[in-house]
């Protein structure tokens, strides 16, 4: 298939308006079933090392919902001693119970040789993120956000789902919900916290050690 100057410029808009949205931005609606294969078919298009295709959706249900939420709620307390900054307090930094559907990410670990991974291990893990992003992507093509939260421990999320560590690593999780808006910018770009970084500050010149 050969593509065309107005699918290059849809796509150059969506990678440009995908947001993180929060839970001061979802709205109360639905998502539905037919939209949720969407996002997750299009994380079985994500390339992956040795076509091993490691990622695994966890649809939370209600119950469990709350109690990542109480989790999160601990750890971004805990979180704020850290930064110490007035800033950093105010900020809302997930939106798992705004959202209409949350989705708990894990890496399957493989039991066999992968193709390409021989040694580097965590591209099983890389593949995983790929997939992420295209559903972040998809998402934002349907006008539905997206928003990752990592302000969490891991051992207590394996805990909340009954997971085994031995096989399967936590990589994120997700919210998914219709939105009031979407920032037209990164909001911690728009509130001060960082600014956008220029192309030659993301070069690498060779002889970094
Ligand atoms: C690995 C990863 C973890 C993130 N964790 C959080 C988080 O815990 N809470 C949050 O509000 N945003 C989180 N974000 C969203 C980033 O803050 C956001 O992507 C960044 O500020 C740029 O904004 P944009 O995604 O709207 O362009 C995370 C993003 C990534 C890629």
């Amino acid at each position: 298939m050969i593509f065309e100057k107005k699918d290059q410029d849809s796509l150059n808009k969506i990678i440009a308006s995908r947001r993180d949205v929060r839970g001061n931005n979802f709205i109360n609606k639905k998502i539905s079933k037919k939209k949720l294969l969407k996002i997750l078919n299009s994380a079985q298009n994500a390339p992956s090392v040795g076509y091993s295709q490691p990622w695994r959706f966890l649809i939370v249900n209600k119950e469990d919902k709350e109690l990542v939420y109480n989790h999160f709620s601990k750890s971004y307390e805990k979180s704020k001693e850290k930064f110490n900054n007035k800033l950093y307090n105010s900020l809302k930094l997930e939106g798992i119970k705004e959202s209409n559907i949350n989705i708990a990410v894990y890496y399957e670990k493989s039991k066999t040789n992968i193709l390409g991974q021989t040694y580097m291990k965590r591209t099983g893990e890389y593949s995983v993120v790929c997939a992420i992003l295209n559903m972040w992507l998809t998402a934002r093509s349907l006008n539905i956000g997206m928003g990752w939260v990592s302000i969490l421990k891991p051992k207590k999320i394996n805990k909340i789902f009954d997971i085994n560590k031995n096989d399967y690593k936590f990589i994120a999780y997700l919210c998914f919900g219709y939105t009031k808006e979407f920032l037209t910018e990164p909001e911690l770009k728009r509130l001060g916290w960082k600014k956008k970084k220029k192309l030659k500050e993301i070069i690498l010149k060779k002889g970094k050690k």
